[in-house]
């Protein structure tokens, strides 16, 4: 199984993505985590985003899709994937595309988790107090909704326009979201959990 979860900042991707991760036994490729951990050992890539993503801003397409690109390679990913934060932009978007077309293994479903800008704000501030993540003060979490509704709504409508797109209501609670999600991935001919 082979799912791209979409969503702005905060809709409960990272969230869902793990409790997939879970009952699928297939691989989470989240691009923030990867960058978070390049950042956290200080390789090149690490110091190329810190500051980058501290400001809520997009690393450029060329070092996500290579990041990515090296992942969806990995033993691990050839069961299936569930990509977390990508594609962000129309260019990932055009790069995945050709990565799959290359494997002839296309994606079965993109999942688009829908909340509004109150609630990402909100449940990002709160994580903000909770967790001190970097990225969550109120300056970055603006950057980050102003570039989801620039650069990835056109995505979004992309896969809508393709037919792959299921919207998912994520202001839920998380177990309601994990199973709406389950009813759309059994639409999909997913294996039951
Ligand atoms: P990334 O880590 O992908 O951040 P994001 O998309 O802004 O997403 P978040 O992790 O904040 O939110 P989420 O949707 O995963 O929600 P979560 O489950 O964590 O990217 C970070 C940065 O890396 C980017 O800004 C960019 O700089 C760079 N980057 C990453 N990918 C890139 C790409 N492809 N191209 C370029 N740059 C890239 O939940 C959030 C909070 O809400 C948590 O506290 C959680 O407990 C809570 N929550 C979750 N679900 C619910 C629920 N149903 N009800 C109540 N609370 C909930």
């Amino acid at each position: 199984m082979r799912v791209v979860l979409l969503g702005p900042p905060g809709a409960g991707k990272g969230t869902q993505a793990k409790e997939l991760v879970a009952r699928y036994e297939i691989a989470q490729l989240s691009t923030g985590d990867m960058l978070r951990a390049a950042v956290a050992a200080g390789t090149p890539i690490g110091l190329k985003a810190k500051d980058i993503m501290a400001r809520g801003e997009l690393v450029p397409d060329d070092v996500v899709v290579a990041i990515v690109g090296d992942r969806i390679e990995q033993p691990d990913a050839r069961r299936g994937f569930i990509l977390d934060g990508f594609p962000r932009t129309v260019p990932q978007a055009e790069a995945l595309d050709a990565m799959l077309d290359e494997i002839g293994k296309p994606l079965d479903v993109v999942l688009l988790l829908q909340v509004s800008d109150e609630v990402s704000l909100e449940r990002l501030l709160g994580r903000r107090a909770a967790e001190g993540r970097s990225d969550d003060a109120p300056e970055a979490i603006e950057n980050r909704l102003r570039l989801y509704h620039e650069l990835t709504e056109p995505v979004v409508e992309r896969y809508r326009a393709n037919g792959t797109l299921v919207g998912v209501d994520g202001e839920q609670p998380v177990e309601d979201v994990a199973r709406e999600i389950e009813d759309a991935l059994a639409q999909v001919g997913a294996p039951q959990a």
